[in-house]
């Protein structure tokens, strides 16, 4: 995904997903962000930030806030800072944060563990910059292991396999390791809904699209697996994907008595 944006068409071509995919689970979202007391908190990071989806919708709701993004992709980095002064986006590496310990009260990333190769060195990065008090969020890691298709077929794993560059599109089911792994006793919870046909239909043809981009060599599957879609009615698409948060209040270690 990081190399997909190489060009500003790709990033404004990313960025309309991005904000498509914020607004399939923007209910569970805004319970996060009230947990965490966003709406009053000062200094929040996002790291991974893309094309800056996540924090715009955050400067939004919490326009006081000092909203800072961090991406090591220059083109999606150009991209949000084009779309809008405030947040303010940085340069830098998630392994390696250019803050001082404790900057931020919130510190969140959202579909982004699964791209990289070093997800604990990252959250341990996050847990750092992040006041004690203040909170880690990992709003969106999805797991390509629980994905249901209708019309199902082994086809659906096999080209997902082949087209995915992610290191880790099992992280899902990790997440409440990785914060314990760092100290932290992580909610974990599901971000997803089930999506209308309408949706489904659009889903099945950016995938698609991108079976087509990315493995052009797995051509006769592809054209099966259209042939399958196309001998359904749209209306009778269904698709979910397990999409999960972890979120955890930066405690010191033995004070741990409850997230709530
Ligand atoms: C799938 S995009 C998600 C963007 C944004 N969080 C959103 O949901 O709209 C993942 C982003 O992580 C960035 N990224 C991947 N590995 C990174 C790393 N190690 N340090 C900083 N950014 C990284 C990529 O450049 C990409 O912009």
């Amino acid at each position: 995904m990081n190399d997909q944006i190489n060009t500003i068409e790709a990033a404004q071509y990313f960025n309309k997903l991005y904000e498509e995919q914020l607004t399939w689970t923007g209910a569970t979202r805004k319970r996060l962000y009230r947990k965490m007391n966003l709406f009053h908190m000062k200094q929040i990071l996002e790291v991974g930030s893309g094309t800056g989806a996540v924090l715009r919708e955050i400067q939004t709701i919490n326009p006081r806030a000092t909203v800072v993004g961090i991406d090591w992709n220059l083109i999606a980095l150009k991209y949000s800072k084009g779309a809008s002064d405030n947040p303010s986006f940085i340069h830098g590496k998630g392994e390696l944060l250019p803050f001082a310990a404790n900057s931020f009260d919130i510190t969140v990333c959202h579909y982004f563990l699964m791209w990289v190769k070093k997800p604990l060195t990252i959250l341990e990065e996050m847990k750092r910059v992040t006041r004690e008090g203040g909170w880690i969020a990992c709003l969106a890691e999805p797991d390509y292991g629980g994905r249901l298709d209708y019309p199902a077929s082994e086809l659906w794993s096999e080209l997902f396999q082949g087209s995915l560059s992610a290191p880790d599109p099992f992280i899902g089911r990790k997440l409440r390791s990785l914060f314990f792994q760092v100290g932290l006793k992580a909610e974990v919870g599901l971000q997803s809904t089930v999506l209308s046909p309408d949706i489904v239909k659009g889903l099945y043809g950016l995938e698609m699209e991108k079976f087509n981009h990315f493995i052009p060599e797995n051509n006769s599957k592809i054209t099966l697996l259209q042939e399958i879609l196309d001998s359904y009615e749209s209306e009778e698409y269904f698709s979910f994907m397990p999409v999960f948060y972890g979120l955890a209040r930066n405690v010191k270690e033995g004070t741990i008595k409850s997230i709530e």
